[in-house]
């Protein structure tokens, strides 16, 4: 089996105000894998800079600080094997237009600057945006009844 691993998503502003939120949480949990925390939160301009700090300097970055921004966003941990890779496959490449057709990018989503999710893209970046965003205690580790059938 293989090892478990946590990883933050958010749903971002275009998917809150398009009401695909459910749809793409249930995306995960379909996939098997656990919800370890979740809230509703509007990030602000210090934590997105935080936590887009890498593309600073780029010249999408200040648009991408703005549509973060720009409504609440659902955050949340999930949990299970592989769950960084699992959950970056699960959403589809960054540009849509180039996002697998079963993937949410690529079902959802037409234009790489409303590209509806995020989700961290290794395990370093997942530590560092799970701590960004939650508490420790916020966080929950629990087994499901179903685990043992998923291999989670
Ligand atoms: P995310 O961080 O949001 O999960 O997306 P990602 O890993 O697939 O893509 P990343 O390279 O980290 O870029 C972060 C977000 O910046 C926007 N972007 N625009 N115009 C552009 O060339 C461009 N490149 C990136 C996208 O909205 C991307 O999700
Ligand atoms: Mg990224």
């Amino acid at each position: 089996m293989a090892e478990p691993e946590r990883t933050l998503i958010i749903v971002k502003p275009d998917a809150m105000q398009r009401g695909l939120a459910g749809e793409i949480l249930t995306e995960f949990e379909r996939r098997g894998l656990r919800i370890s925390a979740l809230k509703l939160t509007q990030v602000d301009r210090s934590l997105a800079e935080r936590h887009y700090g890498i593309h600073k300097g780029k010249p999408f970055f200040e648009g991408l600080v703005s549509f973060i921004t720009s409504s609440p966003v659902i955050v949340g941990v999930f949990e299970g094997p592989d769950a960084i890779a699992a959950v970056r496959q699960t959403m589809g490449a960054t540009n849509p237009t180039a996002a697998d057709p079963g993937s949410i990018r690529g079902r959802y989503a037409l234009d790489i600057g409303h590209n509806l999710v995020h989700g961290s893209d290794s395990s370093e970046t997942a530590a560092f945006e799970i701590g960004l965003f939650f508490q420790p205690e916020e966080i929950r580790s629990y087994r499901r009844d179903i685990d043992p059938w998923i291999g989670a």
